[in-house]
C-alpha cells in the first residue's frame, strides 16, 4: 500500500534526490519507479510497461540504467527528463544530460532522439515528443492547464498539431488515472484533444466546442474555461484563483494587532505603577517609624541623664553601666529589643523583615539602626 502513493509522486513531482537514501532501507522494487536489475544484469524488452493507474513507466532495469534491446541488458541511461531525477545525486557522475531544444528524452532515457513529425507515433502524454507547427506561437498552451506543448499533442499515441478550429472533428482521448487522496484511491479521468485553445473536443460528438463560462452546466474540468467543473454541475471559479479579503478584515486585524500590543504595555504599566505606589508607601512608613524610634529614644536619653543628674553623685558609676557603655555611647543590646518589639506592627517591610528569623536580620536591623541614627 505504502509503495503506491509514493510512485505517484515520483512520477508527479521530480522526485529530488534526497529521497534515494529511502530506497536503500525499504524493499527497493516496492519503492523506485524501476526493477531491479543492476547495471550489465540481463533484462528484457517486453517487460517495460506503464503502471496501472499511474501509467509510470517500469523496466526491469534499475532507476540509472535502462534494457538495451539489442543487448539484453541493463545499460546507463544516456538522457534525462527531470531536473533532478530519482537515484540520482546532482554530483554524480552519470548524471545523464538533458537533451537540448528540437530533441526529447523518451521514457526509457536511452538516448536524445529528434523531435517527431505529425502522425508518427508517440508516448502516452508526452507532447513535448512531437513537432511543434509553423504557428506555435498562436497555438502553444501558456496557461499551465497542460493542454499542448509548444501547439503539438500526443492523442492516442499520435503526434499531431491542436489546430481544430471550431465545429472540426477533432480526436479525444480519456486516461483514467488512480489517485490516492485523503479518503483513499479513486479515478480521475483526463481527457485531452487536439482543438485550438479556447476550445474543447466533445467526447460525444467529436468535434470542436467553444469553453463554457463560469455558471454555465458542465459535465467535466475541460468544458470549463476557469478548468473547474464543480460538484453541482457548473463551472466554478478556477482552483487556482486567489482569495482576496475585505479591507475589513485587515483593519480588524491591525486592529487585534496593535489593540494587544498596547493593551499589553498600558496593563503592565498600570500594574507596575500600582506596584511602586505599595513600595513607596512602605518605605515613608519605614522612614516615619525610624523617625519616631529615634525621637523616643533621644527623649528616653534626655529622660535618663535627668534621672542620672538627679541622683546623689556617688551612685553614678552603677546606674551608669545599666544604660550605656564604657564610653558613655548607647549600646547595641540595650536598642535592639525595643525597636524589635514596637516595628513588628507598624510597616509592611518591617514586617516582611519580622518573618525572618535567621541571624542576618539581626544583624542587618543592628546596622540600619546605627545608620538612621546617625543621620539624625
Ligand atoms: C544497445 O547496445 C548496442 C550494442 O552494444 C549499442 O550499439 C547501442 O548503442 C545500445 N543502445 C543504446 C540506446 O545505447
Ligand atoms: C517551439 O517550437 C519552435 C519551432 O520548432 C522552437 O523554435 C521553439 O524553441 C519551441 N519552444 C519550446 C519551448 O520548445
Ligand atoms: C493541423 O494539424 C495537422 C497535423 O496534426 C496538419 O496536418 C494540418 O495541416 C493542420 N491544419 C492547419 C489548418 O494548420
Amino acid at each position: 500500500m505504502l509503495s503506491l502513493p509514493l510512485t505517484l509522486v515520483s512520477l508527479l513531482l521530480p522526485l529530488p534526490y534526497f529521497l534515494a537514501p529511502f530506497s536503500l532501507t525499504l524493499p527497493g522494487a516496492l519503492l523506485v519507479r524501476a526493477g531491479t536489475a543492476n547495471k550489465d544484469d540481463a533484462c528484457s524488452v517486453q517487460n517495460s510497461r506503464l503502471q496501472v493507474g499511474t501509467y509510470q513507466f517500469w523496466s526491469d532495469c534499475n532507476s540509472v540504467t535502462f534494457c538495451n534491446a539489442t543487448t539484453n541488458k541493463c545499460q546507463l541511461r544516456g538522457c534525462r527528463s527531470d531536473d533532478f531525477p530519482f537515484g540520482y545525486k546532482p554530483t554524480d557522475s552519470h548524471l545523464p544530460p538533458k537533451c537540448q531544444r528540437g530533441e526529447f528524452c523518451p521514457d526509457e532515457e536511452d538516448a536524445c532522439q529528434p523531435l517527431l513529425p505529425p502522425d508518427s507515433a508517440c508516448q502516452l502524454n508526452r507532447d513535448d515528443e512531437c513537432e511543434a507547427p509553423p504557428n506555435f506561437k498562436e497555438l502553444a498552451d501558456e496557461s499551465g492547464r497542460g493542454l499542448n506543448f509548444n501547439g503539438s499533442v500526443c492523442i492516442k499515441n499520435v503526434c499531431m498539431w491542436a489546430n481544430k478550429t471550431a465545429g472540426d472533428d477533432c480526436v479525444s482521448e480519456n486516461t483514467p488515472y488512480t489517485v490516492y487522496g485523503r479518503d483513499g484511491e479513486f479515478i480521475d479521468i483526463v481527457s485531452r484533444g487536439n482543438c485550438r485553445l479556447g476550445l474543447y473536443c466533445d467526447t460525444q460528438s467529436l468535434k470542436c466546442l467553444a469553453e463554457k463560462a463560469i455558471g454555465a452546466a458542465c459535465t467535466a474540468d475541460k468544458e470549463c474555461s476557469t478548468w473547474n467543473c464543480m460538484t453541482s454541475g457548473v463551472c466554478g471559479i478556477s482552483a487556482s484563483t486567489p482569495r482576496h479579503l475585505g479591507i475589513w478584515v485587515y483593519v480588524v486585524v491591525a486592529l487585534g494587532i496593535f489593540g494587544g500590543m498596547f493593551g499589553t504595555l498600558i496593563g503592565l504599566f498600570i500594574m507596575h505603577r500600582r506596584q511602586r505606589d505599595v513600595e513607596r508607601e512602605k518605605r515613608v512608613q519605614y522612614w516615619r517609624e525610624q523617625h519616631a524610634f529615634h525621637q523616643n529614644l533621644t527623649q528616653m536619653r534626655e529622660a535618663a541623664r535627668a534621672s542620672i543628674l538627679a541622683l546623689p553623685q556617688n551612685g553614678s558609676s552603677s546606674a551608669r553601666s545599666t544604660l550605656y557603655g564604657r564610653d558613655g555611647a548607647l549600646s547595641d543590646e540595650s536598642q535592639a529589643p525595643i525597636l524589635q518589639h514596637a516595628a513588628t506592627k507598624a510597616s509592611g517591610l518591617r514586617h516582611y523583615m519580622s518573618d525572618d528569623n535567621s541571624s542576618e536580620y539581626d544583624d542587618g536591623l543592628g546596622m540600619q539602626n546605627r545608620k538612621v541614627g546617625n543621620r539624625f
